[in-house]
């Protein structure tokens, strides 16, 4: 089926329902009650002003909402011209109601704080769309609680899916698919929110907490932070010049050594360069400062947010009269198009915070024919790996979401360059490309 057709089944089974909606005789609808004092327990967590309901119905939810905190500012959005209608009949004042699409929310970025949606999720073709659509419009650290049905097994999921969601078509339910924990996990990376807490209640209900980081600015900041309070363990790890930090490595990355794989892209680089180089982040220069020493031809600068990697690597590139070291931003690099012969990013991809914008502007500093040289984490490799990414490394503020596929990450560069190496070793990629 089309997403037209599903959105068609869905206004056609909810204008049927929508005056009944809330009744006693609401039928199979009267199971949604169950899902209102969770999600009102939620939102009482944390303090909010602008909330937006998606999917709202009659407005159920807006109702309970409007009674306990009337002060509050509220939103409600359907695709289905008659339950809005019945949701209007209730005149709540300082409630919005408006007829669209949950899959292409029109509301300007950053307008709440909360966003909820109770057993509408299950009806969006596309899913992703709607996580995108919420990352928009959610305000930086702005929470999403989404509670839909799901099912602990995926075989049960997979029989939902594949064998009663048709049937139900043909009784007229434009339902589209149920979701597990790694289904949701995989929309928020994609869109750039974090999933706080995904829990089964009961026998079936989804009940997940979603986030949207805090602002870049905030992110550099804290990833700075969290750079300032281990920059004495910084280096060790990335050399694994003690036990724990090879056994990091083990555990981590499945063996594979970050020193093989940063001397094969230093090799990447001619010795007798003699154009403009900018590596970014420069972190410590704990890999690059034996092959600057040696490139003696070469204008080399060298960039990072950070002053406390920066003092790091002043102190191993002091004497390099050809090196200068820059505080700087990746996403607002402050140099003219085309500037540079040669881009070299280490093991920063996976820490930038705005990555689009670190794409976008590597790509505008380099020379057309320059090269872009890099490497960095990527997901979908090792299940440990990620997890421990995900668990550890992000928590900590080292790594920052979303993260590419090795699939994703070559269609992306593709774009824009022709790839002349790209090898995956363990959950690092390392890859040589040349503008076009
Ligand atoms: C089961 S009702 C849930 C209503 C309410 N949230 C509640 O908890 O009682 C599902 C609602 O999702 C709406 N819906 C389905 N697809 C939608 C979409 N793409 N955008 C907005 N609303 C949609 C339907 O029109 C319907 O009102």
């Amino acid at each position: 089926m089309t997403s037209k057709e599903y959105e068609d089944l869905s206004v056609k089974e909810f204008t049927k329902a929508a005056e009944i909606y809330e009744s006693d005789n609401a039928g199979v609808y009267k199971m949604c009650k169950k899902d209102y004092p969770d999600v009102l327990a939620e939102l009482e967590k944390e303090p909010f002003t602008d909330l937006l309901d998606c999917g709202c119905g009659t407005g159920p939810m807006l109702t309970l909402l409007h009674r306990k905190y009337p002060e509050k500012h509220y939103t409600g959005i359907d695709l289905t011209p008659k339950m809005i209608k019945v949701a209007g009949r209730k005149k709540m004042k300082g409630v919005e109601l408006v007829v669209g699409d949950c899959e292409n929310l029109p509301f300007a970025e950053n307008s709440f704080d909360a966003v909820i949606c109770c057993e509408s999720f299950h009806h969006y073709p596309d899913p992703q769309k709607f996580f995108d659509s919420v990352y928009r419009v959610l305000r930086p650290n702005g929470r999403l609680v989404l509670r839909d049905m799901t099912m602990d097994s995926a075989a049960v999921r997979w029989f939902c899916n594949t064998v009663e969601m048709p049937l139900a078509h043909l009784i007229g339910k434009g339902d589209v698919r149920i979701y597990g924990r790694e289904d949701i996990r995989k929309l928020c990376d994609n869109a750039g929110l974090h999933m706080e807490s995904f829990e089964k209640r009961g026998f079936c209900r989804l009940h997940c907490v979603v986030r949207k980081p805090q602002s870049t600015v905030d992110r550099y900041d804290s990833i700075t932070d969290s750079y300032k309070q281990s920059r004495n363990i910084y280096d060790n790890v990335l050399t694994q010049d003690k036990w724990w930090s090879k056994l990091y490595i083990r555990l981590f990355w499945g063996g594979v050594d970050d020193n093989d794989i940063a001397e094969k892209v230093l090799s990447f680089i001619p010795d007798d360069l003699s154009g403009r180089l900018l590596d970014v982040p420069v972190g410590t220069a704990v890999f690059t400062h034996k092959k600057y020493s040696a490139m003696k031809n070469a204008d080399i600068t060298c960039l990072d947010y950070s002053e406390d990697m920066l003092s790091q690597a002043r102190e191993r590139l002091n004497d390099l009269e050809n090196v200068t070291l820059v505080q700087g931003d990746v996403g607002k690099l402050p140099y003219k198009n085309e500037t540079f012969d040669i881009l070299l990013s280490m093991n920063g991809f996976h820490a930038f915070p705005d990555k689009k914008a670190a794409f976008r502007e590597t790509y505008r500093v380099l020379k057309k024919g320059g090269r872009f040289i890099a490497c960095f984490y990527i997901k979908g490799e090792s299940k440990i790996t990620d997890s421990l990414v995900r668990e550890l490394l992000v928590k900590k503020g080292w790594f920052t979401p979303p993260f590419d596929t090795a699939d994703r990450l070559r269609k992306r560069l593709q774009k824009a360059y022709d790839l002349t190496d790209f090898k995956v070793e363990g959950s690092m990629v390392y890859f040589s490309a040349v503008k076009r």
